[in-house]
């Protein structure tokens, strides 16, 4: 069962109002949720295989190791999993939480409709004594709406935390706690700070996958918003800022070029060799990420990483305040 806290109305509003926002200011800007139309969520899924993108695989191989240990530290009966995706790390957890036997929910929440509904219909059939609930919303603006409950563990994984920016990410940890009884957990896996050498080849892969999932974000708006995109006259960018710890990929336009926004009734200018931000993915520090949460209410009980110290998995408590 797939239940929809943003109805396709609400998500095309929202899309309007991002695009139009984003393409008018200046830098210009687009938030990264709207890669994942059903091309986007399989590009996604094609850039956690290659071999430049190590998150993926380094934080499933923390989880192998871990989720026994995970299961029996929290024993939950509901796991929620924000920006779920195609929810297949999850399985480590789930077979580890139903072997202790204390679970008997699954939730996962996601924007993209088509993914949700694929991980859902694989989970039942795989799944087949967990009751298992989607839903579909955005982790940032639905939280108050995560099915009540006891012993709940909240699952945040991919390093996706670090697609929002230091005072939306406050405001997002702050919430979740908010939504959380004194004594549940959060799971987060975060992206380290490492050498730019490992980290900007993981965004700009040398098959172009990541190229054509950047560009992707012009596909979506020229089907939904009517626009003229030409995508090949963007050249994908990524750059470790390091002033501020992340990666940033961007858009930059080959020429001077007007795109026409139909359903907007917008014309956008760009200067050759401008860009547009498409994505800001920050790398963290296990100190900076500690205080973060004690800021919002959490405690870190656990903290594990991989032997090269590249992705880091967080287990946190929602703590009385
Ligand atoms: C899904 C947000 C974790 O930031 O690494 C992958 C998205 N962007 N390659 C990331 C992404 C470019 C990914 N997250």
């Amino acid at each position: 069962m797939v239940i929809k806290l943003i109805d396709d109305r609400h998500l095309a509003r929202s899309l309007r109002s991002d695009v139009r926002t984003g393409l008018t200011a200046s830098p210009k800007q687009l938030p990264p949720k709207w890669f994942y139309d059903s091309r986007g969520s399989e590009l996604f899924e094609e850039i956690t295989r290659l071999p430049e993108y190590y998150p993926t695989r380094t934080e499933r191989a923390i989880l192998t190791l871990r989720a026994p240990e995970i299961a029996r530290i929290t024993e939950p009966k509901t796991l929620v999993e924000l920006g779920s995706g195609s929810s297949e790390k999850t399985r480590l957890l789930l077979d580890a939480m139903l072997n202790r036997g204390t679970l008997g929910a699954f939730v996962p929440l996601d924007v993209s409709d088509a993914a949700l509904e694929a991980a859902v219909a694989a989970l039942n059939q795989a799944y087949p004594g967990l009751s298992v609930s989607g839903v579909v919303g955005d982790f940032v603006q639905h939280l108050q709406h995560l099915p009540d409950g006891d012993s709940r563990v909240v699952a945040f994984l991919g390093g996706t935390i670090g697609n929002l920016e230091p005072a939306e990410r406050a405001a997002f940890l702050t919430a979740l706690r908010a939504a959380l009884h004194d004594g549940e957990w959060l799971l987060l896996g975060a992206d380290l700070v490492k050498d730019p050498a490992v980290l900007v080849p993981a965004y700009d892969d040398a098959a172009g996958v990541t190229a054509d999932f950047n560009r992707n974000v012009l596909r979506v708006i020229n089907r939904e918003l009517g626009a003229n995109f030409d995508p090949y006259a963007f050249e994908h960018v990524a750059l470790w800022d390091p002033a501020n710890e992340w990666i940033e990929m961007r858009l930059r336009s080959r020429s001077a070029q007007s795109v026409r926004i139909a359903d907007l009734d917008l014309t956008v200018d760009f200067a050759a060799g401008e860009e547009l931000r498409t994505e800001v993915s920050a790398k963290f520090r296990r100190e900076g990420l500690t205080a973060e949460l004690a800021r919002a209410g959490f405690e870190l009980r656990h903290w594990w990483t991989d032997p090269h110290d590249w992705f880091g998995v967080a287990l946190a408590q929602a703590v009385h305040r």
